[in-house]
């Protein structure tokens, strides 16, 4: 492998790894060398995945962490500091959403999906980049998402809380460039997940929302992986405070055209 995309002897944590997004970055870096801090409300829901890192000829360790918890973010960057002795790479995915029209959301349906994405994200990275910090080297990815630029109907706190990922990459980028830390936010498009399998179920809307997609299908499996490793290692290395959207182009002009039915 090309060295700028090496991450041998690098340490990530990728957080929400329990399934989803979350386990594909961190098969992604931990195919492209990096040893990994797991993480997940609940560690008995790591137990294969973790194996499966192990399997792959990387170290694994899987932690707690509930990213609406100051308490628990702490515990889980210390723990992870303990377990290697450093931290290189952070990647910001646990995350949730509640989808509803805007005039029915509640003020506990705000506060969790703002708390778990951007609080969270936010004081995940600050707990982590003060153990960046002392070794003068760090690499932040924020998982943004299509919505960090667009508007969709039935997703306001969470475009909220996905625009604000953008906003604060920036911010911190600016923040923490001088002490060798990166910081950029990796945009999905549409991927099938836990998180919105329920309308992928429906074959009509996927046809709908294929066509709307100037690539013309949905996110699979693989299609973020080398964006991860590329924000992750060398080759990254005058990147700092963008979003790169991995949407098959829906971000373009089509997504006025989005779909409307779920
Ligand atoms: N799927 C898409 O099309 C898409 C597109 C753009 C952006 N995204 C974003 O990408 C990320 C991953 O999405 P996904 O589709 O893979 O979702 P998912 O399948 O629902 O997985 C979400 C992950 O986040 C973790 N998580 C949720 N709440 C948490 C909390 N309070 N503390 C710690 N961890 C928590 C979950 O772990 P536990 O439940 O085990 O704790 C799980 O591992 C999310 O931030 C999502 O918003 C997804």
């Amino acid at each position: 492998m090309d060295k700028i995309f090496d991450l041998t002897g690098r340490v990530a944590i990728v957080t929400g790894t329990s399934r989803g997004l979350g386990q594909q970055f961190a098969r992604a870096l931990a195919r492209a060398g990096a040893d990994l801090v797991l993480t997940s409300r609940n560690r008995d829901h790591l137990r294969n995945f973790e194996s499966e890192v192990i399997s792959m000829g990387r170290r694994a360790v899987a932690l707690e962490l509930d990213v609406r918890d100051q308490g628990s973010i702490e515990a889980m960057a210390a723990s992870a500091e303990q377990a290697y002795g450093k931290v290189d790479i952070l990647v910001n995915n646990a995350g949730m959403n509640i989808r509803k029209p805007a005039i029915e959301v509640t003020w506990d349906d705000w506060n969790q999906i703002l708390d778990t994405n951007l609080r969270g994200s936010f004081f995940v990275a600050q707990a982590v980049a003060r153990r960046m910090i002392p070794g003068g080297y760090g690499r932040i990815i924020n998982i943004g998402s299509v919505t960090s630029v667009a508007g969709y109907a039935g997703l306001a706190p969470y475009g909220a809380s996905r625009g604000g990922i953008r906003q604060l990459t920036m911010s911190l980028a600016d923040d923490w460039g001088k002490h060798g830390i990166t910081v950029n936010c990796l945009a999905p498009g549409w991927f099938r997940t836990e998180q919105n399998k329920v309308m992928y179920e429906d074959k009509e809307w996927v046809e709908y929302l294929s066509d709307r997609i100037p690539i013309k299908r949905p996110g699979q499996p693989g299609d973020l992986d080398s964006a991860v490793v590329f924000l992750a290692a060398e080759s990254s290395r005058y990147v700092t405070g963008q979003t790169l959207l991995i949407d098959g182009g829906i971000s373009t002009g089509a997504v006025r055209a989005l779909p409307r039915k779920k």
